[in-house]
C-alpha cells in the first residue's frame, strides 16, 4: 500500500504546525507550500530532521509551487493574513479572498480528485469560495472550526470541573464568528449530561468563553492568532478522511436546505470518511438553538454576500 499524500499550503504558524502534528501521526508524506523561497523547504527539512528521535517515516518536503503536490489525497490551505488585536476574521477578506482563490485553482489542477480542508479566515466564507472555484461536490471541499470550536468548550468544562479533557464530549454548530452556536444541550461527561455538573449560570460563562477564544489567543499573542489547536483541528479532520474512520466531528459544510440554509457554507456535525463528508447529521434543536443557529447564519450571510459570488 502507497503512503498517502497530504499538501499544506501556507508554511505559517498554522501551517507549519500541521505538518508537525500529520508528520508525528505518520498520516502520510506531507508537501509544504508557501510563496517565501527558502522558508517551507527550510521547515521540511527541520521536520524530516526530527524523524529519528520520534520514528515517524514520512517524508516532509518544501515547495514554492504545485509540481511537487500532484495527485495529493488531502489539501489544506492555510495561506493568508491572520488577525492581529483589534480585528476579526470577517477584516482578512479582502487579502485572503485573492490568495484563497489562487490557492485553490492550483490544486485542484494539480490534484483533481483531492478533499481540500480550508483553514484560512474568515473560515464559512473562504470555504464557500473554494467549493465554488474547485468546482468540486460538497463532499470533498469543507472547512475547519467546529473541531477546534469544540475542543476548546471541552477544554473550558475540563477547567471548570477538574475533570480528564478524554471524558468531555460536547457539539457545537454555526459559523466561525463570534456568534458560534455551543449546544450545552447536546453535551455530555462520559454520557451524563454536562447540565448536572454545571449551573446555566457557569454553563452560559464557558459557552461565552468558547465564542470568544480566538480573541483571547490574539489579544495575548499580540502578532498573530492560535496555532497549536487549529491545526490539530485540519489534522484530526484529514485522519478521518485517510483512515475513513466515519468520525462525527462538526465541520464547515456546504448546506442545501438542512437546518433551513440554504447555499451557505456553515459549521453542523458530519461523518467524515474517505469520501470526505459522508452524510450532514441534523440535530433536533428547540426554537431557542434554532434562534442562535439563524443569528450565526445572517452574519455569515452578510460576509458570503461580499464575495458577489451569488
Ligand atoms: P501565518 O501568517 O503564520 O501564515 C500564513 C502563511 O501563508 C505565510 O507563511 C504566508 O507566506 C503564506 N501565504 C500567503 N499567500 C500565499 C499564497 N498565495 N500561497 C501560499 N502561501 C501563501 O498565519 P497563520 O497563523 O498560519 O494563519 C493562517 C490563516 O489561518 C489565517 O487566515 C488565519 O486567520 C487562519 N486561521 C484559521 C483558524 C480556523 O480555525 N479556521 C484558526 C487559526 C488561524
Ligand atoms: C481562531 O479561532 C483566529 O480563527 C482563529 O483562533
Amino acid at each position: 500500500m502507497s503512503r498517502k499524500k497530504i499538501t499544506i499550503v501556507g508554511a505559517g504558524n498554522v501551517g507549519a504546525t500541521a505538518a508537525h502534528w500529520a508528520a508525528a501521526k505518520e498520516l502520510g508524506d506531507v508537501v509544504l507550500v508557501d510563496i517565501i523561497e527558502g522558508m517551507p523547504q527550510g521547515k521540511a527539512l527541520d521536520l524530516m530532521e526530527a524523524g529519528p528521535m520520534e520514528g515517524f517515516d514520512v517524508n516532509v518536503i518544501g515547495a514554492n509551487d504545485y509540481e511537487a503536490t500532484k495527485n495529493s489525497d488531502v489539501v489544506i490551505i492555510t495561506s493568508g493574513i491572520a488577525r492581529k488585536p483589534g480585528m476579526s476574521r470577517e477584516d482578512l477578506l479582502n487579502t485572503n479572498k485573492q490568495i484563497v482563490q489562487s490557492v485553490v485553482e492550483q490544486v485542484v489542477k494539480y490534484s483533481p480528485k483531492c478533499i481540500i480542508i480550508i483553514v484560512s479566515n474568515p473560515l464559512d466564507t473562504m470555504t464557500y469560495l473554494a467549493l465554488k472555484t474547485s468546482k468540486f461536490p460538497r463532499s470533498r471541499v469543507m472547512g475547519q472550526a467546529g473541531a477546534l470550536d469544540v475542543a476548546r468548550y471541552e477544554s473550558f468544562i475540563a477547567m471548570e470541573l477538574g475533570i480528564s479533557v478524554e471524558d468531555i464530549r460536547a457539539m457545537l454548530l454555526g459559523g466561525h464568528g463570534d456568534d458560534m452556536v455551543p449546544l450545552p444541550r447536546f453535551s455530555t461527561i462520559n454520557g451524563i449530561p454536562v447540565t448536572d455538573f454545571l449551573s446555566k449560570e457557569k454553563l452560559d460563562k464557558i459557552v461565552e468563553r468558547t465564542r470568544k477564544a480566538g480573541g483571547e489567543i490574539v489579544a495575548l499573542l499580540k502578532t498573530g492568532s492560535a496555532f497549536y489547536s487549529p491545526s490539530l483541528g485540519a489534522i484530526t479532520m484529514a485522519e478521518a478522511i485517510l483512515k475513513d474512520k466515519k468520525r462525527i466531528i462538526p465541520c464547515c459544510a456546504y448546506l442545501e436546505g438542512e437546518y433551513g440554509l440554504k447555499d451557505i457554507c456553515f459549521g453542523v456535525p458530519v461523518i467524515l470518511g474517505a469520501k470526505g463528508i459522508e452524510k450532514i447529521i441534523q440535530l433536533k434543536l428547540n426554537d431557542e438553538e434554532k434562534a442562535l443557529v439563524k443569528k450565526s447564519a445572517e452574519a455569515v450571510n452578510k460576509t458570503i454576500d461580499e464575495l458577489g459570488l451569488r
